[in-house]
């Protein structure tokens, strides 16, 4: 089946992937583990999904791991979260580096542990200089609070020079992701068809595709349908079909 699609569609490599990691806690619950256990699971997705990414060239993959709306769940579960995230930086850092992944974060990273902000940046710096994929993790992040925080700092700048241009361009470059392009396709695991305050202005012309796959089913087989089913899609921008295949000289 997915032959037949990459036979009929040249296949393209976004340049950009944002991925909800939706469904770890129901995968869990199927089997009746605690959902933490799901969490686990959930990583060695991840592993696996950074490195097909960085193996078939796509410039950067953007994962959601934990919401501006997380912290609601029950602390036992927040809490075995917090210590996932700490221990995965920690076995998987020289990996990362030693492969050329470049690892940073985005979201408000000043609501976590001293010691795992520490970690964070510390990582950041121990791959900055990669050549592989960047792969940014949001979390503590909320597409709403992405953009207030760029808004404060507009502000500021309107203060200071009341002539300072406000313009898409000039937002952009005050938002977490300013040094990314904007998303080519969106995925979202595990059944629900919602955005759950993600990259709210970013992703404003992405490509959404949505699966019931639990995240931890999720693999590379799943990643590429998805890129198939992205690279049969006509992406016009507001264009028509036929200026977009004009413009393509199709
Ligand atoms: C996503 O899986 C991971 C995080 C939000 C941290 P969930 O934990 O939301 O899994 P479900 O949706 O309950 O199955
Ligand atoms: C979105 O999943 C956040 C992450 C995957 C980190 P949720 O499971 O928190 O989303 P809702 O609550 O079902 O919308
Ligand atoms: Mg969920």
């Amino acid at each position: 089946m997915s032959n037949t699609i990459a036979k009929k569609t040249k296949q393209i490599i976004p340049r950009h992937i944002a991925i909800v990691m939706d469904g770890n806690g129901r995968w869990a619950k199927e089997k009746h583990r605690p959902r933490l256990f799901g969490h686990k699971q959930g990583v060695e997705t991840v592993r696996e999904i950074i490195k097909m990414c960085n193996g078939i060239g796509v410039e950067c993959l953007t994962l959601f791991a934990f919401s501006s709306e997380n912290w609601k769940r029950p602390e036992e579960e927040v809490s075995g979260l917090m210590k996932l995230f700490m221990m995965a930086l920690e076995r998987e850092a020289k990996s990362l580096a030693k492969n050329g992944v470049i690892l940073e974060f985005i979201g408000d990273r000043s609501a976590f542990s001293k010691k795992l902000q520490q970690k964070i940046t510390q990582v950041e710096k121990l791959t900055a200089s990669g050549k592989g994929v960047r792969l940014v993790i949001a979390a503590n992040y909320g597409g709403r609070w992405d953009i207030l925080q760029a808004s404060h700092k507009m502000q500021q700048q309107a203060i200071k020079d009341n002539s300072a241009t406000i313009d898409e361009n000039a937002f952009n470059r005050l938002l977490s992701t300013q040094h990314l392009p904007d998303p080519d396709l969106f995925i979202r695991t595990g059944g629900e068809r919602r955005i759950s305050n993600f990259l709210l202005w970013q992703l404003a012309y992405t490509e959404l595709y949505f699966t019931d796959v639990l995240w931890p089913d999720f693999n590379r087989n799943e990643l590429q349908l998805a890129i198939e089913d992205f690279s049969s899609r006509q992406r016009r921008f507001g264009r028509t079909g036929e200026q977009v295949q004009t413009a393509k000289g199709e």
